[in-house]
Order: structure tokens, then C-alpha cells, then sequence
């Protein structure tokens, strides 16, 4: 994020300027100077991180659990039914964590020296290995992604009765993320180019939003699987409207658009270190900006909004946000092996694409020539009426044999604690959901792996079309 001075950040700029409700500063960083006052709160981590964190913080389940509970089938959460598994081989997991001996190492020696709390030397050193990583001011880590945007968003200066434009293809983090601020999202729908946010339409909706004089107080973007979403058309809209842009990179750590690193474009941008991720601490999150005043409130705000004086002073409503240092020290570990992770996935891609390629009715997530994706998950349209079975028939016949496989996010305006949301036009993610499947894309998938998907996706029992079209 160097290029403050361009006219992208014009919005930035002028939101920067506007008089705000609390202290621009990045004092409050709360340094860990008092081992000994964190006891309580320590055990408290110390028990989050044994009986939660590790073992379950993340969407996927690890290899190493017990049988019972690594046979639970996860397709179970999208409705279908429980499958019993028939092969003995391995169970193959949509996105499971990949840690080592390197991230077991630096967990036992934070533990060891009694950094047991959420402050702590991993902390702070993760957060400047994750901004000088991806070349930006600050990093300030956090107890997951949904807590950064929750952050970035206020800081932004979202506030109650609001509205923020937001994708309806994404999870439903973000969009969550505005309603904890009694805020409203605005959905719009997805470019079939890139299957991100449709600039035109933000184009289309910032205009109309401008003649209402209602216009909305933050732009959402999603880097969606792992590809980022077209900045240089999006920034020029908010800087036009002098809206600040928030980027939700969850997804995409490791991915680049024209060169620059996903999660640095906008005011602020959040990265998702969950269990599902592309590198994980088992749960976490993280909020990067190039700008002293986001860091500074934000930073603030996770820690209960606590002044830096003596006593325990608050003049706002803070949170309980920050990454303990103990999970900051796994992050470490995996942030040096970011790069091989995307090369790992980009392998996984890159083989069922090639091996997928002669299959009728398959259409892969295209990739925009402006960037890098991380490759994080590979998804791909499936047409029933040309390949003889549906999306779901796939999830099903993978599932039988030990594979998870999951649909495309189901759009937000679809969602039934969104349906009173605006939506603008919704064709495209509404196809994207109907006809979209993910395939296990973890960076630990073995070439043994990657063939046993291929091959249970060509063996899908496929229909033969009757007269009229149908399978
Ligand atoms: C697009 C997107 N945004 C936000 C999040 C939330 O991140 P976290 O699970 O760390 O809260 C996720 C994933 O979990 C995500 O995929």
C-alpha cells in the first residue's frame, strides 16, 4: 500500500480527514509487559487453545482424529445425508490445516516461556512478519477474520441505520460483520468474469445511491477463493464517491492483483488464518492497513478500549479481540510456508483441470489475467443437462468414497436472515450457487489423493438426457 498519494486513495484521504468520535492515535497499543497480571486470563487461554482451538477451530477436520470423529461427514451441514464410508483409505478433507514440526516447535517454546496470553514478543512479531510479507504499515492480529472486519468497518465509520455495499457471493462473515453494527448490507452481484463484485454494478448503484443522497458508507470487496477482485475500476469508484473500501481477503493471503499483495487495497484489508485457511493458527484473523489511525483503533478497540493510563479507563465500547500469543506462534511457523502452500494448490489446480478438461459440463472458476490467485480452493460450474448429474450428485458419489467436496457459498440475498436486504440483479451468483462445486484443495493432498478425486469425479453415474432435455 505505497501508493497513498494516488488518486485511489483520494476516498481514503478524504474519510481520513473527516472529524471522528474517537482519538486518532496509535498509542494504545497494549504492550505485553505484565506477565504476571494475565494469570486468570492465561489459564483461560491456555483452555481455549487445548480443548477448542486446536482440535476444532477450523471448517475441516485434521487427519489425526480419531476415527469417530474424522468419519463425521461434513456434507451433513448442506443437508445431505450422513454417508457411510466404504473404502478403508483416508477420509479426503475439503481444507485441512496443514502444521509441522517447525509451528510445533514455536507453540511449545511460547508455551514454555509463559507467554501464555494474548499479548506477547510471537505477537508482535507475527504481526510485523505478516506486513513486511506483504509490504504494508501495520498488521494487527486478531481472534479471527470476522473480528478484523468487524473492526474495519467501524473504523471505517460505519455506524447504525448505514449502508455498505457487499457481495451476495461470499460467506456470511461479511456480511455479518455490518449487521454487528446495526448497519445494513446492500448486496450486489458477482462479475461472471471473476465471480467478485461487479464494478459496474457498484458503478450503478453508487450513482443512484448519490441522486438519493443516501450514499452508502463503505464498499465491501471479497478476494473470492483465493483471486482477488478487480481493484483498479473499484478504487476509482469509492475515491470518485469518497467512500472508503474495506477488503475482505480472507480467502486470499498469498494472492496478488497487478503485483501488489491481496488484503492491501483499501482502507484496510482482513486475512482469516481459520483452521480451513491456506495457513491457519487455528483460528485467527487479522487486520492490515497502511494507515497509523485504522491500526491505532483498531488495536484499541480489541483490547476493551482501555486508555493508556494507569487505571483502567474506557470512553468507548471495546472488544476482547486479540490473537493470544501462543496461536501467534503457530502463525509464524506457517507464514514460512506460505509460499509453498500456494504452490501446493496451485498443483491441485492445475491437475483437475488438466484431468477434469474432457469431461462435458464442466467449467472451471475462471482466472483473471490482472492478478495471482492463492489458489486456495479449486471450484467449478457443473451444467446436470450436459454431464448427466448434478453438483449435488458429485457431493454425494464423493462423499460415499471418503472425499469432501462442498457447493459454492449459497448468495446472501438467498439467505433467510438477509431476504429483507436490497439486492442488486443476483442471475449470476444465483447460477454460481446452483451449479458451483469446491474440490479438496488442501496443500497436504498427496498425488494418490488428487487421482482418487479425479477418479470419483469421472465415475459419477451419469443420466442419459431423455426427449426433452432432462437428465
Ligand atoms: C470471505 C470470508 N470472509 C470472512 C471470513 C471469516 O474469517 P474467520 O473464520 O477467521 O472469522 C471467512 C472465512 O472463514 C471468509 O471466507
Amino acid at each position: 500500500m505505497s501508493s497513498a498519494g494516488t488518486s485511489h486513495w483520494a476516498g481514503h484521504r478524504a474519510f481520513l480527514s473527516r472529524p471522528t468520535d474517537a482519538e486518532p492515535d496509535s498509542r494504545y497499543r497494549e504492550i505485553g509487559g505484565a506477565k504476571s497480571g494475565f494469570v486468570v486470563q492465561a489459564l483461560a487461554e491456555l483452555f481455549k487453545v487445548v480443548t477448542i482451538a486446536l482440535p476444532i477451530a477450523c471448517d475441516a477436520v485434521p487427519r489425526s482424529l480419531p476415527n469417530d470423529l474424522a468419519a463425521r461427514p461434513s456434507a451433513s451441514t448442506y443437508g445431505f445425508k450422513r454417508h457411510q464410508v466404504t473404502s478403508m483409505e483416508d477420509h479426503i478433507y475439503l481444507s485441512p490445516p496443514h502444521v509441522g514440526d517447525v509451528e510445533r516447535k514455536l507453540l511449545l517454546k511460547a508455551f514454555d516461556s509463559n507467554w501464555v496470553a494474548p499479548a506477547g514478543p510471537d505477537l508482535e512479531a507475527f504481526e510485523r512478519e505478516v506486513a513486511a510479507l506483504l509490504n504494508v504499515r501495520h498488521a494487527v492480529a486478531l481472534a479471527s477474520g470476522t473480528a478484523a472486519l468487524h473492526l474495519a468497518l467501524q473504523v471505517a465509520g460505519v455506524r447504525a441505520g448505514d449502508n455498505v455495499l457487499v457481495p451476495s457471493f461470499t460467506f456470511v462473515a461479511t456480511a455479518n460483520a455490518v449487521t454487528y453494527l446495526g448497519a445494513r448490507p446492500v448486496f450486489l452481484d458477482s462479475s461472471t468474469d471473476t465471480w467478485n463484485l461487479d464494478p459496474l454494478l457498484v458503478a450503478e448503484e453508487l450513482d443512484r445511491s448519490a441522486r438519493d443522497g443516501r450514499l452508502p458508507k463503505c464498499v465491501v470487496a471479497v478476494d473470492l477463493y483465493g483471486q482477488c477482485a478487480d481493484y483498479d475500476p473499484l478504487l476509482e469508484l469509492c475515491a470518485r464517491y469518497g467512500i472508503p473500501l474495506v477488503e475482505d481477503a480472507a480467502e486470499a493471503l498469498g494472492a496478488s492483483y497487478r503485483g501488489r499483495a491481496a488484503g492491501t487495497f483499501g482502507l484496510a484489508g482482513v486475512l482469516s488464518f481459520n483452521g480451513n485457511k491456506i495457513i491457519t493458527t487455528g483460528g485467527g484473523g487479522m487486520l492490515v492497513t497502511d494507515h497509523d489511525y485504522v491500526a491505532g483503533q483498531a488495536r484499541y478497540l480489541a483490547t476493551q478500549a482501555r486508555d493508556p493510563v494507569t487505571h483502567y479507563e474506557h470512553r468507548m465500547v471495546g472488544y476482547n479481540y486479540r490473537l493470544s500469543n501462543l496461536l501467534a506462534a503457530i502463525g509464524r511457523g506457517q507464514i514460512l510456508m506460505l509460499g509453498e502452500r500456494v504452490k501446493a494448490r496451485q498443483k491441485t489446480a492445475r491437475y483437475y483441470r488438466e484431468s477434469l478438461a474432457d469431461l462435458p459440463g464442466i467449467e472451471f472458476m475462471p482466472l483473471a489475467n490482472y492478478g495471482l490467485p492463492n489458489y486456495w480452493l479449486t471450484c467449478l460450474l457443473i451444467d446436470p443437462l450436459v454431464l448427466g448429474a448434478s453438483r449435488d450428485d458429485i457431493i454425494h458419489h464423493l462423499a460415499e468414497r471418503g472425499i469432501e467436496a462442498r457447493p459454492t457459498w449459497k448468495p446472501m440475498h438467498l439467505q433467510p436472515v438477509f431476504l429483507e436486504c436490497a439486492m442488486s440483479g443476483g442471475a449470476v451468483c444465483e447460477n454460481l450457487f446452483r451449479r458451483g462445486l469446491c474440490l479438496p484443495s488442501g496443500s497436504n493432498l498427496t498425488d494418490h489423493d488428487r487421482e482418487r478425486v479425479v477418479d470419483a469425479v469421472r465415475s459419477v453415474p451419469r443420466r442419459a438426457r431423455t426427449a426433452s432435455g432432462e437428465c
